[in-house]
């Protein structure tokens, strides 16, 4: 017999759900023009319907006291990717170091919901994590790195990952408390900067997550 559809599953036509059917609920989480027209968000079910207001504060209770960094010196297309899994993984923070702009395609509009922080330079960056308390991990594969595989992260935590091409600044590697690498089995000298990202975070909520709260 088929399976129903889970948590996560956007409705049986994959498009999210149509208009409220009986009563509405008289709750102010609610959004009067969703449960008239319907909901088609990438959003969770336990969000159906609610304001994106109400559905950010509830996150606010969830967030995990891991931030995640990633420097912004080129022209880099990965940070929606990063974006997106901080999102699903309620991660504290985004911080872009360097440029402002970049490429909000790959976010899926998961923007929205994560608290994103901008800072000029990595020694800004640095200077935020020391005073919220945060131990910094630089996140690439360079001498001196220990295996994430093997290692056990802070949870009070900040992760700097670095861009395409150069990888993490020297700053980065000298203001870390540590650095840990991805350990690769292949040719390529290192993977997308998203995927490493989605790794490393996902190390982390193996060690530290509540799974009873997840979805
Ligand atoms: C494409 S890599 C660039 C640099 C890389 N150090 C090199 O030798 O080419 C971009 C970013 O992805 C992350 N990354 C990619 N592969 C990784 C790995 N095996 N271990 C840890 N981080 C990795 C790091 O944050 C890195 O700065």
């Amino acid at each position: 017999m088929a399976e129903p559809p889970g948590p996560t599953e956007w409705g049986g036509d994959g498009h999210g759900v149509g208009p409220w059917s009986g009563p509405p609920p008289d709750d102010p989480r609610y959004d009067p023009a969703l449960l008239r027209d319907g909901d088609s968000r990438n959003v969770v079910d336990a969000y159906r319907y609610w304001t994106r207001e109400a559905i950010i504060a509830d996150i606010d209770t969830r967030r995990h006291p891991l931030h995640v960094a990633i420097e912004n010196f080129g022209n880099d297309a990965n940070i929606g990717g990063v974006v997106r899994t901080a999102n699903a993984f309620a991660v504290d923070t985004v911080h872009i170091v360097g440029r402002r702009r970049w490429n909000r395609r790959g976010a899926m509009v998961t923007d929205r919901y994560q608290r994103l922080c901008h800072h000029d330079t990595t020694a800004g960056l640095l200077g935020f994590a020391a005073e919220a308390g945060l131990t910094v991990v630089a996140v690439d594969n360079v001498p001196g790195a220990v295996r994430v595989e093997e290692v056990s992260l802070p949870r009070e935590c900040l992760l700097i990952f670095g861009a395409e091409g150069p990888g993490i600044t020297e700053d980065a590697k000298t203001g870390a408390a540590l650095a840990v690498s991805i350990a690769q089995f292949g040719s390529t000298r290192s993977i997308n900067a998203s995927v490493a990202a989605g790794i490393v975070m996902h190390a982390w909520i193996r060690q530290h997550a509540d799974l009873s709260r997840a979805w």
